[in-house]
């Protein structure tokens, strides 16, 4: 398959390899190219490239075959029936690998985690996702193998986030919405990032620059400690405040904001008439849930009534950012707020 290919001398490739991880650039549904003295990174369409690498030309390269990211299942001697029963895939939060397992692969969970944690580059320890629970959204995960605790340090789209896996909600699959949604900032824009956990949103949207103030709230007080770690070392850090509170009990300024976020996936409909009030006109309101897949439309019509009156707000889009079960999708959808 052809696509934009950057190609690196050998000796520059791991550098090169973890910054395009970092910013999103490298896709992951096709094979890097290794040639004599070369690598060549398969690119997303339009991705920028870090400076003095040279520029990215087409080139044809390999689709990962059904393997993928599941070659960690060629480290195990077990029998086909049994590998079967093991995930395609898994995240990777910083040096920490996360891992769901069927009921019947408890057993052998350690040696799921020693595969994994040979087969990921860089890997310090893997964890037995077992969910996020509670109002917090907090995971809770069982160490089976390599060592050390869950805080680490996230690399994704160019900046880098506080992370505690234990503590407050993070998850690797919405680095493509935190980029969309930042791209769509522009300058002078007063965002909100409500339930923003350790504020992917808001340090991806404070790295470009754009937005002249950006309130990141969350309930949790262990996310707003993460955030504020991060924001020692971010981009335009001063951009950014970041509150502690429910949002039952935060008071929003007077002013109405061109961006406002609401990310709390199964309970936030109730919030959304409130934050809807904080909209400014010709606002845009990104606001997720997780819908049944056969739901989307007529769910689209449910979310605009709960937002006001009638009229007053246009659909400006309804995406998919990531599968969450078998039946149902996390769904974006991102209204506009008609002139004032
Ligand atoms: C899905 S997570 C947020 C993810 C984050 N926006 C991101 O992109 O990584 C939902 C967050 O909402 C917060 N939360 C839950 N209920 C809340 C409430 N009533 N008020 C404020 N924050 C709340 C949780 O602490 C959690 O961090």
């Amino acid at each position: 398959m052809i696509a934009p290919g950057l190609r690196v001398p050998r000796e520059r490739g791991e550098e090169v390899r973890r910054a395009l991880r970092g910013s999103g650039a490298l896709r992951t549904d096709l094979e890097i190219a290794r040639e004599a003295d070369t690598i060549v990174f398969p690119l997303v369409e339009g991705a920028s490239v870090p400076d003095g690498v040279g520029t990215p030309a087409p080139f044809e390269f390999r689709p990962f075959g059904p393997a993928g990211p599941s070659g960690y299942r060629d480290r195990l001697a077990w029998t086909s029936d049994a590998k079967a029963l093991l995930p395609r895939s898994f995240d990777v939060v910083g040096d920490i690998v996360l891992v769901r397992l069927a009921d019947e692969l408890r057993p052998l969970r350690s040696e799921v985690g020693e595969a994994l944690l040979g087969f990921v580059p860089g890997a310090r320890v893997v964890g037995l996702d077992h969910g996020v629970q509670g109002a917090e959204r907090r995971r809770s995960v069982e160490r089976i193998a390599g060592s050390g605790g869950w805080r680490t340090r996230h690399r994704e789209n160019g900046i880098e986030i506080e992370v505690d896996v234990e503590r407050a909600y993070f998850s690797p699959r919405l680095a493509r919405e935190h980029r969309r949604v930042a791209s769509e900032v522009a300058e002078g824009d007063r965002v909100y990032d409500f339930c923003c956990g350790v504020g992917p949103f808001a340090l991806t949207i404070a790295r470009d620059g754009r937005a002249r103030q950006l309130t990141a709230v969350d309930a949790n007080p262990a996310a707003i400690e993460l955030l504020r770690a991060s924001l020692l070392r971010a981009r335009n850090a001063r951009l950014v405040e970041p509150v502690e509170a429910s949002l039952e009990s935060y008071t929003p300024s007077a002013e109405p904001r061109e961006k406002v976020i609401l990310n709390l996936p199964l309970e936030g409909i109730k919030y959304l008439p409130s934050v809807a009030r904080t909209v400014a006109p010709r606002g845009r309101l990104y606001y997720y849930e997780v819908t049944p897949r056969t739901d989307l439309e007529r769910r689209t019509e449910g979310v605009v009534e709960s937002l006001g009156p009638k009229g007053t707000w246009t659909r400006a889009d309804t995406h998919v950012v990531h599968p969450y079960s078998p039946a149902s999708d996390l769904v974006a959808y991102v209204f506009e707020r008609g002139r004032a």
